[in-house]
């Protein structure tokens, strides 16, 4: 990319500014002076100093963000209407980061989002049958047989069944609530399983997509990157 891209991604200032800090000596590209704000740069290969400040020592090509998604957002990069978790994360000179998958906009919880597409494309795949893991508060009680039909895996409408999932009760504050644990990713999953049990979803919070926990020290809004440990068990 562009030199003056870049240090205007990094937050910098406007190009006119930054084409005016390159004239006055102000970027060093691999401890040479740059003299031109179009020459091209990778930041993932070259150092580049700016008032003797490193840009690039922590630069990675990918990122990874875990975000406690908060309700009343879109899981989408762009939208006319809506706020977008993407409007929620300070990206920086990140300009192709997605979520990795969707959810709804009344969801909360767990959401990855980087710009590593194949990754990406591997969680997503229903041939690797990820697992995500969902706490769900439902309108009426779930009885044991419910359990029984959301395991076995139920019709929701489509051609097939759902697959077998796994489903159990915990009691949060007095309220029952329902962990359900599922490995594909169809069109409101969650909500048309309970529907399909004759129940309805009050509230719907992602807390798991395979080796990925929710950070319950995330409030709903906030993220943080991957650890390396989180990133080794996910991929
Ligand atoms: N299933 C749903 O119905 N909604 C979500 O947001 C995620 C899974």
């Amino acid at each position: 990319m562009r030199l003056d891209k870049f240090l205007g991604d990094c937050g910098l200032g406007t190009r006119k500014q930054l084409k005016e800090c390159i004239k006055n000596g102000m970027v060093l590209v691999d401890g040479v002076v740059a003299t031109k704000p179009d020459i091209s740069i990778d930041p993932a290969q070259n150092e580049i100093l700016f008032s003797g400040e490193n840009l690039t020592e922590n630069y990675s090509k990918f990122k990874y963000y875990i975000l406690n998604k908060p309700q009343g957002v879109v899981s989408a990069t762009k939208d006319n209407h809506d706020e977008t978790v993407l409007d929620l994360i300070d990206t920086g000179y990140d300009k192709n980061l997605s979520p990795v998958g969707r959810l709804d906009k009344d969801t909360e919880g767990l959401l990855l989002i980087t710009n590593d597409g194949k990754l990406a494309h591997r969680l997503l795949s229903p041939k690797k049958h990820v697992e995500k893991e969902y706490e769900v508060h439902t309108k009426k009680f779930v009885s044991e047989s419910d359990i029984k039909r959301l395991e076995e895996g139920i019709d929701i409408g489509d051609e097939i069944p759902t697959l077998p999932a796994k489903a159990y009760i915990s009691e949060q504050n007095g309220e029952q609530v329902l962990h359900l644990i599922i490995h594909e990713g169809r069109f409101h999953q969650v909500k048309r399983m309970l529907e399909a049990i004759g129940n309805e979803v009050v509230f719907l919070k992602r807390v798991r997509m395979g080796a990925l926990l929710l950070d319950p020290s995330l409030l709903p809004g906030e993220y943080r990157e991957l650890t390396k440990e989180e990133l080794y068990l996910l991929k």
